[in-house]
């Protein structure tokens, strides 16, 4: 397990494509259930920036306020082939302006303020890159976001993620990793791929600024669920901002009323809901879920693979969360009839586990939870 703690730099002198990797923190705040990177923007020798991981936004944005020193930021030239790569970019009559939605308030327009830069940027302490383009933006976008965290990092699949400038910049395999944490620090890696566990492969599909996986089925306990297929059709969108799983409501229903047949049947009693969530029980007397397991129903996503169904398997500490000292609760989310998204995975379901988009293939790579090893993304 120690690759997944070594940094390994490999600058290749060579025009080759390089296995580099690139190694960032992830730190998750347990109250906002956020999940921020720090990297070093400007010219400053320690200028550090914490920034929301967000696999649905393009260009990253911030309060630019938070840059220890502005002296090397430029703007970005509205006749400049960068601005005329962004789409749906704004000009000021001189300069580039661009707002990237938040993930949290969805109706901002575009201002004055909010002006495409750009920057150094240096990730794991000592490895810089010249230019990260970014935006800058008023304050008032930043809300949603809570202190220490000062803006996004843009991870989507488009043009201007920040895994796309990185490994433009040092000419490494189009691909990152993350490993969110179920608490303390986690790991976000950019190129390279060995982690030192097997992984599982399922094809991406890219819609607009978002990856999707495409579920066939879903099982609970190895038994699946019956839905009306067309429910699954449109595939599950990843999220690194939704905490819980969102379901259109006849998945959440099946799924919550296989989980409580088994929660009853293993002792556990079905009590009133505790918002957000709809199902929660309370513990039996004469039983105990074990803590580092919370060994109680597993749920799995049955996916396409290699020509066969991949399953990618959710154990306790991904499907429930204990909210009181004996009450847990089934930790997904009813999202009405008629979501935007039948599916949307949250980042309770996804933390433990390595995922590694790789856009060279566009695939996705899931590791089995890291639990099951004795280890997790903090350890
Ligand atoms: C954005 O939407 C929120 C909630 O729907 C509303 O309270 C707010 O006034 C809207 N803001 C703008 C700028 O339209
Ligand atoms: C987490 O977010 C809360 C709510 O905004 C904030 O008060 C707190 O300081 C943050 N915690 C850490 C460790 O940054
Ligand atoms: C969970 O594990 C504990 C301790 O390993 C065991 O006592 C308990 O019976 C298990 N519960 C279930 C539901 O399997
Ligand atoms: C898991 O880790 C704990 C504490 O680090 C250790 O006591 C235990 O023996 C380990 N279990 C296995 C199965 O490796």
């Amino acid at each position: 397990m120690h690759g997944l703690k070594r940094l390994i730099i490999f600058i290749s002198m060579f025009a080759a494509i390089s296995e580099a990797q690139y190694l960032l923190p992830i730190t998750k705040n347990e109250t906002t259930k956020q999940y921020y990177t720090t990297i070093n923007i400007g010219s400053a020798a320690n200028s550090p920036v914490n920034l929301l991981l967000d696999i649905g936004t393009d260009l990253s944005w911030l309060n630019c306020r938070k840059i220890k020193s502005l002296s090397s930021l430029h703007l970005v030239p509205c006749q400049s082939p960068t601005c005329k790569s962004i789409p749906s970019n704004a000009c000021d009559g001189k300069h580039c302006l661009y707002l990237q939605q938040s993930p949290f308030v969805k109706n901002h327009t575009v201002s004055t303020v909010d002006r495409v830069v750009q920057d150094k940027a240096t990730i794991s302490t000592k490895v810089s890159f010249r230019p990260f383009t970014f935006s800058c933006v008023a304050q008032t976008h930043i809300q949603g976001l809570s202190p220490p965290i000062a803006g996004v990092l843009g991870l989507s699949p488009g043009e201007f993620p920040f895994w796309r400038q990185v490994t433009r910049a040092f000419n490494i395999i189009p691909r990152f990793a993350i490993c969110l944490p179920s608490s303390g620090n986690g790991n976000f890696f950019i190129g390279g791929g060995g982690f030192g566990v097997s992984m599982t492969l399922t094809p991406l599909k890219i819609v607009g600024s978002d990856y999707l996986i495409s579920p066939t089925s879903i099982y609970v306990d190895g038994i699946p669920l019956s839905l009306n297929p067309s429910l699954l059709e449109s595939g599950a969108k990843l999220s690194t901002v939704v905490p819980y799983t969102v379901l259109q409501t006849d998945i959440y229903n099946a799924l919550a009323s296989a989980f409580t047949r088994k929660a009853i049947k293993i002792g556990m009693s079905e009590i009133p809901r505790l918002a957000p969530f709809k199902h929660c029980f309370q513990e039996g007397s004469s039983m105990r879920i074990n803590e580092e397991l919370m060994n109680v129903t597993s749920v799995e996503i049955g996916l396409p693979g290699n020509g066969r169904e991949v399953k990618w398997t959710f154990h306790g500490k991904n499907t429930v969360v204990r909210v009181l000292e004996t009450v847990i609760c089934l930790a997904f989310v009813d999202g009405g009839e008629k979501p935007k998204e039948s599916m949307v995975i949250g980042t309770h379901q996804l933390q433990d586990y390595i995922l590694n988009f790789d856009m060279s293939t566009t695939r996705l790579a899931f590791s089995d939870s890291l639990l099951l090893h004795n280890f997790s993304c903090s350890a």
